[in-house]
């Protein structure tokens, strides 16, 4: 098991560049499925869930190489298997992403009920019914196991999503760019990440357009083409170096991390009081204030992500007054909240409220990661500590940020990595 040992309470200063969008480069990996042709993804971050991405893409076909550390050359233009690796499906919750594209290519697949972080219930009804309402069958076999199929291939469709899923959405997207006729995704998710993936599928020569508005409008084509695609930096690893700046009360320049795709963390980074400035190409912070006590509801995209919940948790545990977030997209992403807790922080839990009373410091301690933004969230605590303290679990860290520990030591963080 890998841990970090932390010595804390330095407050970090200088620049930083952001990786590769990890929930980008996924679907778009996902996506290559759809065509015979050469896809190559410039800009890709090395994480654990990119690596089972591609070991699962490999085990259905994909002829997949790296032609220099960050450029990962995908070729699918071989038969291509339905059976979707059943520990990789069930390690990882972004497996599902395969369910769209296999349908639209071989018109079946076999899959695993996904895995994933431990926050909460993540069920893939809306993704199914999605897939049915194309033309889909689903046969439920026991134990987590599902076939889909379609004997005449994807008929678009009119499609109303309960909740704006971000996966749902983008399966449905990649389903529906083959099929025949039109398809609308109504409610559908906002994320840049669905708009970056429209941007992908379009360059495969796709006919889609309305993604970051809430209706996606699909007609579908015969064949894609292949394409060379750079990924858009990981606006979740911006935003967590902005908080890093911020709950050590030091200077931190962001490359990469884009004020559009951050507006709900830098209304809030205001309003508790720390400085920013925006460049063209980066974001800096400032912050040698105690930070103000907030108010924060998680919604889904442009509202405040679930995805920096635990992390400005932690900043808020250093507030002046009591804070109160409100998690309504994974109600049970609190899980960090009671390690948060070791390191001194009082917070009380109550449903989907965590009410935060601000504390004068954190103090060091030894800690366990639950899942992979928790896990951001105990690092950022512990950068600001007084004394020592080890963050251990670090493999939930691995699965979302790129060398992450070499990127604080930069900044000057005193960090040590046991593995
Ligand atoms: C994606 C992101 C994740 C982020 C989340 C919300 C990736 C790989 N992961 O996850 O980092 O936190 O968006 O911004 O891109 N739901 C259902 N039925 C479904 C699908 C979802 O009830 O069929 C519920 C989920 O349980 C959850 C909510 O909808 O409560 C949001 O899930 P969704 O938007 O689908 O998130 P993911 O795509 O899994």
């Amino acid at each position: 098991m890998s841990e970090l040992l932390i010595s804390g309470a330095k407050p970090l200063y200088g620049s930083v560049k952001v990786s590769g969008a990890k929930n980008s480069v996924l679907k778009m990996m996902a996506a290559s499925l759809l065509t015979k042709e050469p896809c190559i993804l410039r800009n890709v971050p090395n994480l654990s869930d990119v690596q089972k991405m591609l070991d699962l893409l490999v085990d259905l076909g994909t002829e997949a190489t790296w032609l220099n550390p960050g450029t990962l050359y995908l070729h699918n233009a071989n038969e291509i298997s339905c059976y979707g690796s059943e520990g990789l499906m069930r390690e990882m919750r972004a497996s599902i992403l395969i369910l769209g594209p296999l349908l639209a290519r071989v018109h079946k697949a076999h899959i695993y009920y996904p895995g994933g972080c431990a926050i909460g219930p993540r069920p893939i009804d809306l993704h199914l019914k999605g897939l049915e309402s194309l033309g889909a069958t689903i046969e439920q076999e026991q134990g987590g196991v599902l076939f889909l199929y379609t004997k005449n291939g994807l008929k678009g469709n009119r499609i109303y999503l309960d909740f704006p899923s971000v996966g749902a959405t983008e399966n449905i997207m990649m389903a529906a760019v083959l099929a025949k006729g039109r398809t609308v995704i109504e409610n559908a998710a906002r994320e840049p990440e669905i708009v970056e993936l429209q941007r992908f599928l379009s360059n495969l020569g796709a006919n889609i357009h309305g993604a970051g508005t809430d209706t996606i409008i699909i007609e579908g084509v015969e064949k894609l083409k292949g394409t060379e695609y750079t990924v858009i930096p990981d606006r979740i690893e911006a935003g967590t170096f902005l908080l890093a700046g911020a709950i050590t009360g030091g200077c931190v320049k962001v490359y990469g991390a884009r004020a559009d795709h951050n507006e709900a963390l830098l209304y809030k980074l205001h309003e508790a009081g720390a400085e920013f400035f925006i460049g063209s190409n980066y974001i800096e912070v400032k912050n040698q204030k105690k930070p103000k006590a907030l108010r924060i509801r998680t919604m889904p995209y442009p509202g405040f992500p679930t995805d920096l919940q635990p992390q400005i948790t932690a900043l808020l545990a250093l507030a002046d007054g009591t804070s109160l977030v409100t998690e309504t997209v994974f109600p049970d992403r609190f899980k960090y909240v009671h390690e948060l807790i070791r390191l001194g922080a009082n917070i009380v839990l109550e449903g989907e409220c965590a009410i935060i009373k601000g504390i004068p410091k954190f103090k060091g301690a030894k800690v366990l990661a639950t899942d992979l933004r928790g896990a951001a969230a105990l690092v950022l605590a512990a950068l600001a500590a007084n004394g020592e303290s080890r963050v251990c679990e670090l493999e939930h860290l691995d699965r979302g940020y790129e060398n992450f520990s070499e990127k604080v030591i930069s900044l000057g963080a005193i960090v040590e990595r046991h593995n």
